[in-house]
């Protein structure tokens, strides 16, 4: 059995094996086909966060390959009034056949999987968002630019930027970071990033300028100032983030033909400007379908690596 809490614990085959199934998937959505591979099984889904995607997409997910997915608030169980970690996993895991998680602290999700007897899928901590990144890269392969792509993250060191760092240490392309000061990426993922690249040939930067990292790229994109749970920090990040709106401007700077990419949701006029919204939206809106897809294609392989 095989949790999703982060791409490091994948190798490269198995990203691509999943993102086969999910397009084989949605392949056979887009042609009326449904097949029943998850019948009778049910998804618990744990929100401690907000959500529109993450939750829409495994739901329906979910009902599309023939099974049930529960909706559990922190607001509504247990959980959320102090019920540990390790009971809610004993009990739910007896009754489920897989489980979502959305919550703050990484550890709570590698706790919550070391009492499963199912897999445990992350749908978001503080510290990654790796379902976002398998419809992220499903979206570079549906448009031919997984290739020697270069990818430019502007933007907040978090959990979108730490899961960009997996993905290109995994698959060995080229990722730059810019942030501003004080807002690079966590310190241990780079260095395991830094090390996993060694192998498959990923190129790693990091820096502070984001027109050198826009340079040439063919990829851009980037995330939310203020994600969830610094809300309180909004006014002073949009101060200190001045300059690193993607823009026309800046896009100008990548190669001509590049994509941009958004995990959604955007805030225009802060980290993304109205326009580069409007002139990449098909690509942008296509991403946000292909959480869909993806993820049923992770629910499936996870179930087969069940035996
Ligand atoms: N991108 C993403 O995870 O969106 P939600 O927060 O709406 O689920
Ligand atoms: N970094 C954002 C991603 C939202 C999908 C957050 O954690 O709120």
């Amino acid at each position: 059995m095989r949790h999703f809490l982060t791409l490091k614990d994948f190798t490269k085959e198995e990203i691509l094996e999943i993102i086969d199934i999910g397009l084989a998937i949605k392949k056979d959505l887009k042609a009326g086909v449904y097949k029943k591979e998850l019948e009778n099984q049910t998804l618990a889904m744990i929100f401690e966060k907000s959500s529109t995607r993450t939750r829409v997409s495994f739901e329906t997910g979910m009902f599309q390959l023939g099974g049930h997915a529960l909706f559990l608030s922190n607001r509504d169980i247990h959980l959320g009034r102090g019920e540990p970690v390790k009971d809610t996993s004993r009990v739910i895991s007896s009754m489920c056949d897989m489980v979502m998680i959305r919550t703050f602290e990484h550890s709570m999700i590698e706790e919550f999987a070391s009492y499963s007897q199912v897999p445990v899928i992350n749908g978001l901590t503080d510290s990654y968002h790796p379902v976002q990144l398998l419809a992220d890269y499903m979206t570079m392969v549906e448009h031919g630019v997984e290739n020697d792509a270069v990818v430019a993250y502007i933007g907040d060191g978090n959990n979108m930027t730490n899961s960009w760092l997996m993905l290109a240490a995994k698959l060995g392309f080229e990722l730059r970071i810019a942030t501003p000061k004080g807002y690079e990426v966590d310190a241990d993922v780079l260095e395991d990033a830094l090390s996993l690249a060694k192998e498959s040939g990923a190129v790693i930067k990091v820096m502070n300028d984001p027109k050198e990292a826009v340079h040439d790229a063919t990829i851009v994109t980037t995330d939310t100032w203020a994600s969830m749970g610094q809300e309180d920090e909004k006014e002073q990040r949009i101060k200190d983030f001045d300059g690193f709106m993607v823009d026309s401007l800046m896009m100008c700077l990548a190669q001509k033909d590049a994509k941009f990419l958004h995990c959604l949701p955007a805030y225009r006029g802060q980290e993304v400007s109205e326009e580069i919204m409007d002139s990449h939206s098909q690509i942008i809106f296509n991403e946000a379908e292909n959480r869909l897809h993806a993820q049923k294609g992770l629910m499936v392989w996870l179930n087969k690596q069940k035996g």
